[in-house]
């Protein structure tokens, strides 16, 4: 379990209207799922040929301060390397396969920069949600400075990288760094507190995690001004009731069973339709 540590600050900041709300409502999940290897290049173009608009993926700093792709604090699991991934230098993290461990397709396959994916993205015209996931103890300047490259990175873009974080240290950083920046606080159970410091925090939204979601509680973060979105939803019976209860976005790793949905932009409710959509006129 991820904790939401501490208080927000004393002074609220305003939260960021953000309306209409610009992003699509399918969004992938660390790229693609699990269907590549998760936060890679070869992730996001798998997503993108599966017609998502938006990804999730999650974002540290190395030793020397370079924004990249990884989810673990470790580097074991998606890497061939070891130790804590925060206390290398990216010149050495750069040299790192993260693609073998998911399969010889994918070997070789480097990490991520997030500079580099800001490119990609922008060349394709894609959105994402930058999960701010620092290695322990490295919240603050993790907050800050993916703020601050955000801001740099995506200058020329109308619609701003959404920063998420389970930490408050990190949100409240890239706050005071780039106030102008979307932000969402993560939540992965449900804390009745958590509208309040998403608030207080100036959020747009909150991203909770989907078994904690009911019909009540979107409405609560709707009454609070802010968005809802769900994650991980892999389930299209799950998707349907929270689509039915207004979810705004929902993160899934099923890049493959939602492809038309995404692809449509399609809310189910609508996904009946989707048939009717592609049937031949009588
Ligand atoms: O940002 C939503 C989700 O990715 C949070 O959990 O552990 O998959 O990063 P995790
Ligand atoms: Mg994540």
């Amino acid at each position: 379990m991820h904790e939401v540590i501490g208080y927000p600050h004393a002074m609220p900041t305003p939260n960021i209207p953000l309306d209409p709300w610009p992003y699509p409502c399918w969004i992938a999940h660390r790229g693609a799922g699990t269907l590549a290897p998760e936060n890679t290049l070869a992730a996001f173009r798998l997503g993108a040929e599966h017609g998502f608009g938006m990804f999730e993926c999650d974002v540290k700093l190395s030793a020397d301060g370079e924004p990249f792709l990884l989810h673990d604090a470790e580097l074991a699991r998606t890497t061939n390397g070891q130790g804590l991934a925060g206390a290398l230098n990216w010149d050495a993290l750069s040299r790192l396969d993260a693609g073998s461990w998911h399969g010889r397709a994918h070997a070789g396959e480097p990490l991520l920069r997030l500079e580099s994916l800001a490119r990609w993205l922008q060349a394709l015209g894609l959105m994402v949600n930058l999960e701010i996931k620092p290695s322990p103890g490295d919240e603050e300047r993790t907050g800050r400075v993916v703020a601050e490259r955000v801001a740099q990175w995506w200058a020329a873009s109308e619609v701003k990288p959404l920063l998420s974080s389970f930490s408050i240290e990190a949100l409240r950083a890239a706050r005071d760094a780039q106030p102008a920046l979307p932000r969402a606080l993560l939540i992965d159970r449900w804390i009745p507190e958590a509208v309040e410091q998403a608030i207080e925090l100036g959020c747009c939204a909150l991203v909770v995690h989907q078994a904690f979601l009911s019909d009540r509680r979107i409405e609560q973060i709707h009454e609070a001004g802010l968005k809802a979105l769900a994650y991980t939803v892999n389930e299209a019976e799950r998707a349907d009731t929270l689509w039915a209860a207004s979810l705004d976005g929902l993160i899934t790793d099923r890049v493959d069973a939602f492809e038309p949905q995404a692809r449509l932009g399609l809310r189910p409710g609508f996904r009946i339709s989707v048939d009717e959509l592609i049937a031949e006129p009588e």
